[in-house]
């Protein structure tokens, strides 16, 4: 079997992260999780006094902290500068501060050129998800995937993920922040949220995360 890259992008709240990762894991390959690292950017930039509104201090930033992810699907994560972020950088403050900062030109090409060299140098293969995987990325992946969902499921299931760590959650409010996340991520100058002419669209609106795994692994052999 070649080595196989699998481009996984699409909106918040389609089952990105837990297909990405179950599918990695079943067919033995790596997993990049690139929303994680821009996340861990912004996390170190909010922990040392970066002013994540100022673009030109984000930008000036961009390249200080170092970025380091664990690519076992089994048991992802992330450092920034040798600090654990995996547990901060899920914080409701790291996602209203994300978008702004992950917009950022320099932070983009930063983080892209660590995400080309991850994935290079991944002999097994990997699964590579986020907002531009395969429009900029990646653009010679082996299989492009666009995840899709209704808002209403997006927002359900993220308001389900919410419950289930801090025990509630306001489902309108969580459909409006997430929303404006993907407004903002969709609508940036610089490599924004889209499906490549190539990729396969999925809608997961009405899948079970099983049938979506499913789905996607069937695509991935198919390639093979
Ligand atoms: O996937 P996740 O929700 O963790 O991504 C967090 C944020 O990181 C997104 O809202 C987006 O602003 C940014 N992102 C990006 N490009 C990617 C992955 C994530 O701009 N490839």
């Amino acid at each position: 079997r070649a080595p196989v890259v699998v481009a996984i992008d699409g909106p918040s709240g389609t089952g990105k992260s837990s297909t990405s990762k179950a599918v990695a894991a079943k067919l033995g390959l790596r997993y990049l999780d690139t929303g994680a690292q821009y996340r861990a950017i912004t996390w170190w930039m909010l922990t040392h006094g970066v002013d994540v509104n100022d673009a030109a201090a984000v930008a000036e930033a961009a390249g200080r902290p170092a970025i380091v992810s664990t690519t076992d699907p089994a048991a992802p994560g992330i450092t920034a500068d040798g600090e654990d972020a995996s547990g901060p950088i899920r914080t409701q403050e790291v996602t209203a501060a994300v978008s702004a900062v992950s917009a950022v030109p320099a932070v983009r090409s930063r983080i892209t050129e660590l995400q080309r060299s991850i994935a290079a140098s991944a002999p097994e293969g990997m699964v590579v998800e986020g907002r531009d995987i395969g429009t900029t990325v990646l653009p010679n992946a082996d299989l492009k995937i666009f995840l899709t969902a209704s808002p209403e499921a997006r927002a359900e299931r993220r308001g389900g993920e919410l419950k289930a760590k801090n025990g509630q959650a306001d489902l309108a409010a969580t459909q409006e922040a997430l929303l404006k996340r993907d407004r903002a991520d969709s609508s940036r100058a610089v490599s924004p949220l889209l499906k490549a002419d190539d990729a396969v669209e999925v809608d997961t609106t009405e899948l079970t995360l099983e049938q979506v795994i499913e789905c996607v692994v069937t695509l991935i052999v198919e390639k093979q």
